[in-house]
């Protein structure tokens, strides 16, 4: 998969992507991430790449002009066209399933703005899709992005190790994940449930099943209605 990201904040980027595994799958060759300063195309001295809305109001809007020239460049620099994402709380909410369905992609273009957000010809000009990560407003797309492509890359083949899968994540069938435990068998006087120690794989599957379920109920009644 390639990734696209254009931004005014590159250096916001550098510590996601050189940890864990964003850095493995890069490394691996999994993911291949670019970024791309929405500033260099910027066409007067001062590097402007947004301005005040017509109409009055506060803030800023990013300009058509620098975003379209950075997004046509990007394009250009592979055969894959990719699916063009503008990162703006009046998105569609990211999921889990969202996630699913774009970590088959075979690329993606992700284009990051001030919070007051994008000129609107930008959206129809570029034909791009529009997404949120939740209802509350962050100063900019950068760290959607961040949050949306750690998401899509732990789905890619191979980019958890084989101890790691995704199948049982929360979330997957629409539940929360069951607990978890650890050793020391027992700690500061709490248990392990005793079923999870008896070896018996079916009995534990069932057992986490239900866990899942009534977590699920409890923390999350909202999932289960869904
Ligand atoms: Cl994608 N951008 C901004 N600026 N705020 C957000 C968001 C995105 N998703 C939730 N809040």
């Amino acid at each position: 998969m390639r990734i696209d990201i254009l931004t005014l904040f590159p250096e916001m980027f550098e510590s996601t992507l050189g940890c864990s595994i964003l850095k493995r799958a890069q490394e691996k060759a999994i993911v291949d991430i670019i970024l791309t300063n929405i500033r260099d195309f910027a066409t007067d001295s001062y590097r402007k790449v947004d301005d005040k809305p017509y109409g009055g109001g506060p803030g800023m809007v990013m300009m058509p002009g620098p975003v379209f020239d950075c997004a046509e460049h990007v394009r250009k620099l592979s055969s894959e066209k990719g699916r063009v994402i503008l990162l703006t709380p009046q998105g569609q909410k990211f999921t889990q399933e969202k996630a699913g369905q774009l970590s088959k992609e075979k690329r993606l273009i992700f284009i990051t703005g001030k919070y007051e957000g994008f000129d609107e010809r930008i959206r129809i000009g570029l034909g791009a899709e529009q997404i949120s990560i939740g209802d509350y407003v962050l100063n900019g797309g950068e760290l959607a992005v961040m949050v949306i492509i750690d998401t899509i890359v732990r789905l890619l083949p191979d980019a958890l190790g084989d101890e790691d899968s995704p199948k049982d994540d929360s979330f997957s069938e629409g539940l929360l994940e069951y607990p978890q435990y650890t050793r020391p068998e027992v700690f500061r006087g709490m248990k392990v449930p005793e079923i999870l120690l008896s070896g018996d794989h079916k009995k534990i599957a069932q057992w986490r099943h239900q866990q899942a379920i009534e977590r699920t109920k409890k923390f999350r009644p909202d999932l289960l209605k869904e």
